[in-house]
């Protein structure tokens, strides 16, 4: 079974000799990393034993980096802990974008056929 991680285990381990980041639910040890890390070390420590999959998501990392992630896996973090799991909405969601092409088609329709109507308009009941 997966090991769980407690809120007292990751604030346990929030300082360069031994840091846990956690994403998106799941708990990392990112102790050997952090020195590698391009973007340097002293952001992953501003959020040591907190939620870090805002600040994480914000950057926009690569799927390179996702993939560095599974090797270091701790375990879960546990779901009723004193740390609630940040939200990981992303914004512009693929349902207001959808609906903006939805609107784009039906004005591509009703331009040419309400040109077409008074087209029609003139040439039956005009000169
Ligand atoms: C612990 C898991 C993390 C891993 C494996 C990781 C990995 C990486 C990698 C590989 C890059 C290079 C660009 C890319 O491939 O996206 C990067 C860039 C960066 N990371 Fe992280 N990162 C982690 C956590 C964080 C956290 C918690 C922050 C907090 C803000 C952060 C901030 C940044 C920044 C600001 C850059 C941009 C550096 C630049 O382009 O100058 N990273 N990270």
């Amino acid at each position: 079974m997966a090991k769980v991680v407690t809120y007292e285990e990751l604030k346990a381990h929030s300082t360069k000799d031994s840091l846990y980041v956690l994403l998106h639910g799941e708990v990392y040890d990112v102790t050997q990393f952090i020195d590698e890390h391009p973007g340097g070390d002293d952001v992953i420590l501003a959020e040591a034993g907190k939620d870090a999959t805002q600040a994480f998501e914000d950057v926009g990392h690569s799927d390179e980096a996702r993939d560095l992630l599974p090797p270091l896996l701790v375990g879960s973090f546990e779901k009723d802990g004193a740390l609630q799991i940040g939200d990981t909405k992303t914004p512009g969601s693929s349902a207001s974008v959808s609906n903006a092409v939805e609107q784009g088609s039906n004005l591509m329709y009703f331009v040419p056929l309400t040109l077409l109507g008074a087209y029609f308009a003139w040439r039956f009941y005009g000169a």
